[in-house]
């Protein structure tokens, strides 16, 4: 027995070395670290359970049946984050560049298969050379065995993607269907064809951080949620993000011990809105005047900055916050800032995290370049992930909240359950020098209409009177009547009609 003890020692000791010391050395040159330090930095200490750490490929094409690594590029288990159970598995680039093999996508596949019935989160750590190309469409169909259990886990676990190294060609579309995903700058890129494909076929010269890096996805594609100065700020993110979520659409967000001071009154939040309705403000003042303090984390943040969304609690407890940004093009609702917000609300709702939205929106954007690139489907999608939401989903209209925008933002008409607003608030079809342009056109006394206009329309008067808004509050008053809304709205039970799925206007 003895004998047979230390050869299983040294089949895990050759297996933690993954694809030998040199590349391990290379690996760290390149500032990043290896798929197992990784997982230590992620998982809670003495918690990670390895699946599969002896598993390797079985192909036999170009000289591979000499060249066998344990584990076959691929460290895979389960463990526990912030004390939670959670599933991961983290792509060693010291072996065959972390391609995918066979084997490779077996072994993730076991694990997402394992947190679906289990009911808790997927992690993937992504630093990987693509398909492994010595196996051919055995491979290809590796990754579409992956695509498809990331289809079927998504709205059932949440799925975190992590992007610590290369991820190009089809590689990119699993994280893709993922909720969230976040790189490391200068070190990870995703395209779907390189910087040589790329001038081959459009004459471009660009280099794979350009195309492809994270600066590029958080802030011009948005394909990336977040961008971190590097690994352990990364592994850091992903730990915070799990600490809103539930473990799975049957569990309930979970929440933080909160015990209040009996004082829920935020008098810095009279000072925000300006005298006059055009300056702009920081929406992010009044996100952080409202929620517990330093609770709030904003997903998105470099991409379509004129809404705001992110995670925060409110009396300990996690919800989801849409708000406009009156402080970048004006709050305006276009293509990137309505599907930006349509995704999060998805996501909320998906997970039984409760909404709130801050109202500060002048309308859609004009103009041939948003007419041209689908305003029109784009704006439709926050429109029907609203209309669609069943968690408990609360208003409160800062400002203005101008034609169809005023709709789309959680409206009371949408399914929305409590509409506040403050006495700042304008509700009303446009503006009130737009209006009067067009139903007094060529009046000579303008200037006296527009004022009456307002007098008349931008206020939050007309919309209480009808119940649209159902209560007027002082913004000093907001989190507790947020907190109390929130309490009153916990055991909200609400169906959607009996359908296969929706046709969200994609
Ligand atoms: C097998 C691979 C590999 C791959 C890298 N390696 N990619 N082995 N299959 N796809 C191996 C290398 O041979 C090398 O082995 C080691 O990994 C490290 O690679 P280097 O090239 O030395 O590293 P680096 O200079 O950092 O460059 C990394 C890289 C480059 C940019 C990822 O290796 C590269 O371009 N690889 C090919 C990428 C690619 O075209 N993949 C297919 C994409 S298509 P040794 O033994 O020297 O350590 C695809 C389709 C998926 O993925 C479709 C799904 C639908």
């Amino acid at each position: 027995m003895k004998n047979k003890i230390q050869d299983l020692e040294k089949k895990i000791a050759e297996a933690q070395l993954g694809g030998g010391a040199k590349r391990i050395e290379s690996q760290h040159k390149k500032g990043k670290l290896t798929a197992r330090e990784r997982l230590h930095f992620l998982m809670d200490e003495g918690t990670f359970e390895e699946i599969g750490m002896l598993v390797t490929h079985r192909s036999t094409e170009f000289g591979l049946e000499r060249e066998k690594y344990l584990g076959d590029g691929v460290v895979t288990g389960y463990g526990k984050i912030n004390g939670r159970l959670t599933y991961v598995f983290s792509q060693d680039f010291t072996v065959f560049g972390g391609s995918l093999s066979e084997t490779h996508a077996e072994k993730i596949c076991k694990i997402m298969d394992l947190a679906m019935q289990n009911g808790a989160p997927v992690i993937g750590l992504n630093d990987s050379g693509g398909a492994r190309i010595q196996e051919g469409v055995v491979s290809l169909g590796g990754y579409a065995d992956i695509f498809y259990r990331n289809t079927l886990a998504s709205g059932v676990v949440p799925q975190l993607s992590a992007i610590m190294g290369p991820c190009a060609g089809g590689a990119v579309y699993s994280p893709a269907i993922t909720d969230f995903i976040m790189m490391v700058e200068n070190t990870s890129y995703m395209f779907v064809t390189g910087p040589n494909v790329v001038k081959t076929v459009t004459h471009e010269e660009v280099t794979s951080e350009e195309l492809g890096g994270a600066s590029t996805h958080s802030t011009k594609s948005g394909v990336t949620h977040f961008s971190c100065a590097n690994e352990i700020e990364c592994i850091n993110n992903i730990k915070a993000l799990l600490s809103y979520m539930p473990q799975n659409c049957e569990d309930d967000a979970p929440s933080v011990a909160y015990e209040s001071n009996g004082n829920e009154k935020r008098p810095d939040l009279n000072n925000i809105i300006p005298e006059n309705p055009n300056q702009p403000y920081d929406m992010r003042d009044v996100i952080n005047g409202v929620i517990d303090a330093d609770s709030f984390l904003e997903v998105h943040k470099n991409f379509a900055e004129n809404i705001v969304v992110g995670f925060a609690r409110l009396a300990g407890k996690s919800i989801g916050i849409v708000a406009n940004q009156p402080a970048f093009l004006a709050g305006v609702l276009d293509i990137n800032s309505s599907t930006k917000a349509a995704r999060f609300v998805r996501f909320c709702d998906s997970f039984n995290i409760p909404l709130l939205v801050f109202e500060d929106v002048p309308g859609f954007l004009p103009g041939t370049d948003q007419e041209w690139h689908g305003i029109i489907t784009n704006g439709a999608k926050l429109l029907y992930a609203f209309c669609e939401a069943t968690v408990p989903r609360v208003t409160v209209i800062t400002r203005k909240a101008y034609g169809g925008a005023y709709d789309v933002m959680n409206s009371k008409h949408i399914g929305a359950d409590m509409n506040y607003a403050w006495p700042s608030a304008e509700i009303a079809v446009m503006g009130a020098k737009g209006a009067v342009e067009i139903i007094f056109k060529g009046a000579a006394d303008l200037k006296k209409k527009e004022e009456d206009y307002i007098e008349h329309f931008a206020n939050p008067y007309r919309a209480a009177e009808r119940g649209y808004v159902d209560e007027v509050i002082k913004p000093e008053d907001t989190r507790e009547k947020l907190i109390k809304a929130f309490d009153m709205l916990k055991n909200k039970v609400a169906k959607l009609p009996k359908k296969k799925h929706g046709n969200i206007p994609l």
